[in-house]
């Protein structure tokens, strides 16, 4: 397995907006960031991502960007940034910003050129087309808002979105829309930042001839669009650029296969991304999508995560994650609001030592839980309105959507940072853009800095042996226990030194033995859940959502002190 830096980092995503507030105006901004980096650093993280923080109508919070070069307004200026990646750098951080290609804002300059004939220079960056009779080009369906097709009256011709309509897609089989991307990618790089996390980068080539897709509730048409016929090559075509300054690719990859997955990462002359971003082990209590739940599945969780980290051995590298800015907060999912503190440990143990580069989303460290609201006017996204009138159509009353909405909504993870139990959580002295969630008096950095036994502090402690320790970042990855259903057991060895991971997903007890070699009694118990640690014939019984993770160095690292 190679060494990169990049495998070695544990990166903490940004998305500003409810971070931190700095001048009262209820928005998150890069003053707020600027003045929480030591609290970032403490975290012990490598780098920081920054969900976008360029102009923006906010139609999508910033994944719709009206200018590539430059900072949103409401969250500061070019200045501002610049001041927090020199700050980053001087503290060894790095700095990734999110780059959205797939598609622009309709109030990009280039999108408002494009609507003015279609002789404009700029009409062919999109995709346009004229109708079939009255009807759009094809039956694609928009991820966010019916159909993928918006009319234009002036031009008699149709622009494809396949999110929102404020949302247009870029033509990438146009050579020039490449150049764009290129110069964009150059532009911050040059400006010192560290890398991209590419949004939807397996949307960006699209089928020739656009056929009709096979008919789905949303995104009908995805097919035709997710692994699209020239998506390699225009992967190979940015990276050019990116190789040429030491810089992190990481895409984000909705419903690509691990086989596409592993095309797209296997190290060598023609790798295309350094990881992905996968959704596969996010759908262990869904089917699909948040939207569609189903019980928690710890089996199908496990057997999804090691099928990855298997694939990836030694071939390429995973992304690690179990929350971000578009999915509910990880414990209402996969842990329980009861053991709060227990199963974001656990949950916490459970994912930071896979083999993989980890991201740790704003609130993550300290155990934000999703938001209840109280009317469906409370919301902010886009998605949000628009599976509303889909589950109106099945007859939902509000009160069932706004229960579902509880356990799926992207929003519940949206929700301001909640630094200390002043009002607002201390996010801002004004009035927040969006809702605080009522637990902040208990659930806050302040009171979780102070305790010791805080999830915070088991995050810091986590990070700070990954980080220290090669086993933990480089060595081979084996599962135990695979049938069980409460216990998620796995190794992690390198030459003679070893980790063994155990984490309960479940309230009721249930017997661990050490695997064969094991000596529990002879390991480092550098990570647990709960203060007593008894072990009997190298057993013990679990209590609700224990973890422990068990350090084994090996007669090199005990040698080498
Ligand atoms: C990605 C982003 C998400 C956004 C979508 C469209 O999935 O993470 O937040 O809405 O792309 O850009
Ligand atoms: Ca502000």
């Amino acid at each position: 397995m190679s060494k990169k830096w990049y495998k070695e980092m544990s990166v903490y995503q940004i998305w500003t907006r409810s971070f931190c507030d700095s001048n009262g105006d209820g928005i998150g901004d890069l003053p707020g960031v600027y003045s929480k980096l030591d609290y970032i650093q403490s975290l012990g993280v490598d780098g920081i991502w920054f969900s976008p923080i360029y102009p923006t109508p906010n139609a999508d919070y910033g994944y719709d960007i009206s200018d590539y070069k430059n900072i949103n307004p409401e969250f500061g200026t070019l200045d501002d940034f610049k001041k927090i990646l020199d700050s980053a750098h001087e503290r060894r951080m790095k700095v990734f910003m999110d780059l959205v290609i797939n598609h622009t804002s309709d109030e990009h300059e280039w999108f408002k050129e494009s609507c003015k004939s279609v002789d404009n220079p700029y009409h062919d960056y999109y995709i346009w087309r004229k109708g079939k009779g009255k009807n759009p080009p094809n039956n694609w369906l928009s991820a966010f808002e019916g159909g993928a097709w918006e009319y234009n009256e002036n031009l008699d011709e149709y622009y494809l979105h396949v999110f929102a309509k404020k949302q247009p897609d870029l033509n990438m089989d146009n050579p020039k829309v490449r150049e764009e991307v290129k110069s964009i990618i150059r532009f911050w790089l040059d400006m010192g930042v560290d890398g991209f996390r590419e949004d939807v980068i397996n949307f960006i080539s699209k089928e020739p001839g656009l056929p009709n897709g096979f008919p789905l509730p949303v995104a009908t048409g995805v097919e035709h669009y997710k692994y699209g016929p020239h998506l390699e090559e225009y992967l190979d075509e940015f990276r050019a650029v990116q190789n040429e300054y030491d810089c992190f690719v990481i895409g984000e990859g909705p419903m690509t296969s691990l086989k596409d997955a592993v095309k797209l990462c296997s190290e060598g002359p023609n790798q295309k991304l350094d990881m992905l971003i996968s959704f596969d082990h996010m759908n262990a209590n869904c089917f699909m999508t948040d939207w569609i739940k189903t019980p928690f599945s710890l089996r199908k969780l496990k057997s999804t995560l090691t099928k990855w980290q298997n694939a990836m051995k030694g071939i390429g590298w995973n992304c690690l994650y179990i929350e971000n800015h578009d999915h509910p907060r990880i414990i209402e999912r996969y842990g329980s609001l009861k053991y709060r503190v227990e199963s974001a440990k656990s949950l916490a143990a459970m994912y930071l030592f896979l083999c993989g580069t980890p991201f740790i989303y704003q609130g993550q460290e300290i155990g934000m839980t999703n938001i209840r609201m109280n009317s469906v006017s409370d919301y902010k996204d886009v998605m949000t309105f628009n599976n509303y009138k889909l589950f109106k159509k099945l007859g939902f009353s509000d009160k069932r959507f706004l229960d579902l909405s509880f356990q799926a909504n992207r929003e519940n993870s949206r929700t301001p940072v909640q630094w200390n139990d002043s009002e607002n959580a201390g996010f801002t002295t004004g009035t927040p853009w969006f809702n605080v969630n009522d637990n902040y008096k208990e659930i806050n950095v302040e009171a979780e800095d102070k305790d010791p036994n805080s999830i915070l502090n088991f995050y810091r402690k986590a990070i700070k042996f990954r980080k220290t320790h090669q086993v933990a970042i480089y060595g081979e990855y084996n599962e135990y226990d695979k049938k069980s259903k409460k216990l998620y057991v796995y190794e992690r060895v390198l030459g003679d030194e070893k980790m063994l991971i155990i984490c309960s997903f479940a309230e009721d007890g249930e017997k661990f033995t050490a695997p064969e070699g094991y000596d529990l009694n002879k390991g480092e118990l550098v990570l647990s859940n709960y203060e007593l640690n008894p072990v009997f014939d190298n057993s013990f019984i679990t209590r609700p959502y224990e973890c422990r993770v068990y350090y084994f160095p090996g007669k090199t690292a005990e040698s080498e002190g």
